[in-house]
């Protein structure tokens, strides 16, 4: 149990997945042949199609690809496909970001009740839940709408998949927002959502305990850059707040690589981490490859491996008798390595 993870253990370990976005994980292939069918010109070459300037750029490519999305049919079609890889990638359970306003073609009556009942019938491939996310960039009352519409929804029976909120987007553009999505994320607290949002990856430090502060985040979305500030590092540690860290991102946003990123520090620090791919096709990654890279770079073993799948385990915004499942399902994974 103490070698190093061997890649066999690494496919077949059960896996969760609790920071993905939806736009950054539609293949290049069905993003080309929608694009084709509509008679739509790329921005660029499908090569360099994310090859972008900044992150500015690249939330307006995310645009131009969901804006090829016209049906619910297509919506259908590619929650399905979506299921189906995170299948491929061992996952037993996923937590999904949907930043509704990249899909311009579809109002929220249409948009989240469609992928939820899309996940729903996927759920023998995958256990999907979605995440709605406010864009950085809204207003606090773009964001109270946004949970407004979810608490309604859920009282008439709509979109059952819909269990958190996170925000998106770019802090360096839209500064500090904690105060302004504060009321949209107490209100989201009263309906009983799971609370994340995106810090310390655009932002610095303070970007993780403008979240903390403000939002009362149960996690967060990167956080790596709370790094930078010991007190804030001992508080995640201390409230167990999880940072849902994504290396390959990083390392193309933030660190020159291994050797920079803090991963091995917060693990030694105490900080509860869960691996994840942020934006799997845009990154030309996958979760396996990530969890491959982190055993090739810190020298991960087994135990350490499974350790991560329960940090993610309880960091889940699902009730606690699909927490005890999935737990089940690990313990199941150990034994068979014991
Ligand atoms: N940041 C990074 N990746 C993303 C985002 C974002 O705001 N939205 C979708 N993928
Ligand atoms: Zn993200």
């Amino acid at each position: 149990m103490s070698a190093v993870a061997t890649d066999a253990f690494i496919e077949a370990l059960p896996k969760l997945e609790l920071h993905i976005h939806l736009e950054g994980s539609i293949p290049l292939s069905r993003i080309q042949a929608e694009a084709e069918e509509h008679g739509i010109a790329p921005p660029r070459p499908y090569d360099t199609l994310f090859v972008t300037e900044d992150l500015t750029e690249f939330l307006e490519t995310l645009d131009w690809i969901c804006n090829l999305f016209q049906s619910p049919e297509q919506l259908e079609r590619l929650a399905h496909d979506f299921a189906v890889y995170c299948r491929d990638q061992g996952m037993l359970y996923c937590e999904v970001i949907v930043n509704p306003t990249h899909w311009g073609n579809f109002d929220l009556d249409t948009l989240l009740p469609t992928l939820s009942d899309a996940f729903e019938a996927a759920s023998d491939i995958c256990d999907i839940r979605i995440l709605p996310s406010i864009l950085r960039t809204q207003s606090g009352e773009e964001a109270l709408t946004l949970v407004n519409w979810i608490g309604e929804a859920h009282a008439r029976g709509l979109a059952p998949r819909v269990i958190g909120l996170s925000v998106d987007g770019n802090e360096q553009v839209s500064g500090p927002t904690g105060e302004r999505f504060a009321p949209a994320y107490q209100r989201a607290a009263e309906l009983g959502l799971g609370l994340t949002s995106h810090a310390g990856e655009s932002s610095g430090a303070e970007g993780v305990q403008d979240a903390l502060d403000w939002l009362k985040v149960d996690r967060l979305d990167h956080g790596v850059r709370a790094i930078e500030n010991p007190a804030l590092v001992l508080r995640l540690a201390a409230e167990g707040v999880t940072l849902n860290v994504c290396v390959s991102s990083n390392c193309v946003r933030l660190y020159s690589g291994p050797d920079t990123h803090p991963f091995p520090a917060l693990l030694e620090a105490g900080v509860p981490v869960t691996v994840n791919t942020d934006d799997p096709v845009v990154l030309n990654t996958t979760l396996i490859d990530e969890l491959k890279w982190l055993v090739e770079h810190y020298q991960l073993t087994p135990r350490q491996l499974l350790a991560l799948q329960r940090t993610a385990v309880n960091a889940t915004f699902c009730g606690e008798q699909d927490k005890a499942a999935l737990h089940e399902a690990l313990d199941q994974a150990e034994a068979a390595l014991a």
